[in-house]
């Protein structure tokens, strides 16, 4: 496995793990439109096939999680630890010693998923979501920050 930049020919892989990761996935104009705006984009790469991505992007000195999946053959088996340890390294070595994300209430393994790295919950915000769902807003600080 390895975890690499995100490249245009990675774009259909990663499209067919967001549509089935996401009721409400990005389409691929705006995973597009987020690359060429600078956003962070990596993918782990396991034989020929991307396997799982992050997107995430920094404001105002804090790092944000856009979003990040695995595709559903490969859950459980480290490839999001990974990917978000690569994350981490990646705002740490810019400075950037706070991340923030929102999560959709009821994504139980997403939110044990952060706890498990060190995430924590910081506030709820209802009616977040299009459906009206509410997010869990957790925050991460690296502990010699
Ligand atoms: C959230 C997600 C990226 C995690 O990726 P993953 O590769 O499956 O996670 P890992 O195997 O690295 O899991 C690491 C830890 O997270 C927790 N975790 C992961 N999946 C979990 C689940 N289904 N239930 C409970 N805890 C879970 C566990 O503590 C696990 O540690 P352990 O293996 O030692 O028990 C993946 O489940 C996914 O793609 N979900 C759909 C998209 C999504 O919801 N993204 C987040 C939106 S904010």
């Amino acid at each position: 496995m390895i975890i690499r930049d995100f490249k245009l020919s990675d774009i259909d892989d990663v499209l067919a793990i967001e549509y089935e990761s996401f009721p409400d996935p990005y389409p691929v104009d705006i995973l597009l439109q987020l690359h060429n705006s600078g956003a962070g984009f990596i993918v782990a790469q396991l034989g020929k096939h991307v396997v799982g991505y992050v997107i995430f992007w920094i404001r105002n000195r804090i790092g944000h999680i856009i979003a990040i999946a695995v595709d559903s053959k490969y859950r459980n088996m480290h490839v999001g630890s990974l990917m978000i340890e690569k994350t981490l390294k990646i705002f740490f070595s810019n400075n950037i010693n706070t991340v923030g994300l929102e999560v959709r209430k009821s994504n139980t393994a997403a939110v044990n998923f952060y706890l498990k790295h060190g995430f924590v919950k910081v506030s709820e915000e209802e009616d977040y979501y299009n459906d009206g769902e509410s997010a869990i807003i957790m925050h991460y600080t690296k502990a010699d920050n």
